[in-house]
């Protein structure tokens, strides 16, 4: 088995939960797209990341932005995981959203929303990571969306705790 299959078998067993990034192009227009590359950075400041593909369709468009806001989905929200991993045109007329403080787009009833402003940007490879200072958090009371191995679902029933 080649490397690159090795890799995506290895990723494909890290479950991860997902997430929209939004953010404004340079005519002022919200943009986003469906992210699972997000994570957590630090505590002292506040930083997050992810990465953005280089032949993504609004690359230049998130490289070149200073803010961004990254909405966690709840989990009956797979629908607007597909509809921002598409290329429908008019997404944000086909969802609920309103702007946030920064003026960047907010999901409405997503599970989590974190407006950043662009902390640090570092190439790599054929992504760039995007590392965000956050700015403002809101929290709902929400189960997430998870992805594993291209299929999405909730966190089962029987989840345990380590003792
Ligand atoms: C579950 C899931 C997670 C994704 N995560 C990322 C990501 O972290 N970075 C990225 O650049 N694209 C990611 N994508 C792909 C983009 O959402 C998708 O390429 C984009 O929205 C539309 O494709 P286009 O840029 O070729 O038009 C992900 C897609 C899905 C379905």
């Amino acid at each position: 088995m080649d490397a690159v299959t090795q890799f995506k078998q290895a990723l494909g067993n890290y479950p991860t939960g997902v997430t929209v990034v939004t953010a404004q192009d340079a005519d002022g227009n919200p943009i986003g797209m469906t992210v699972n590359s997000f994570a957590s950075v630090s505590i002292d400041p506040l930083l997050i990341l992810w990465s953005i593909d280089k032949n993504a369709f609004y690359y230049d468009a998130f490289t070149n932005a200073t803010t961004f806001n990254v909405n966690i989905l709840a989990a009956d929200q797979g629908d607007l995981c597909m509809l921002f991993a598409s290329r429908v045109d008019d997404r944000f007329g086909k969802c609920e959203w309103h702007p946030g403080q920064n003026g960047v787009a907010v999901l409405k009833d997503t599970a989590s929303q974190l407006e950043c402003t662009v902390y640090n940007t570092v190439d790599a490879g054929d992504h760039m990571i995007l590392i965000g200072e956050v700015t403002s958090i809101h929290n709902e009371d929400k189960e997430p969306l998870l992805y594993h191995k291209r299929l999405f679902g909730k966190i089962p029933d029987a989840f345990y705790q380590q003792s």
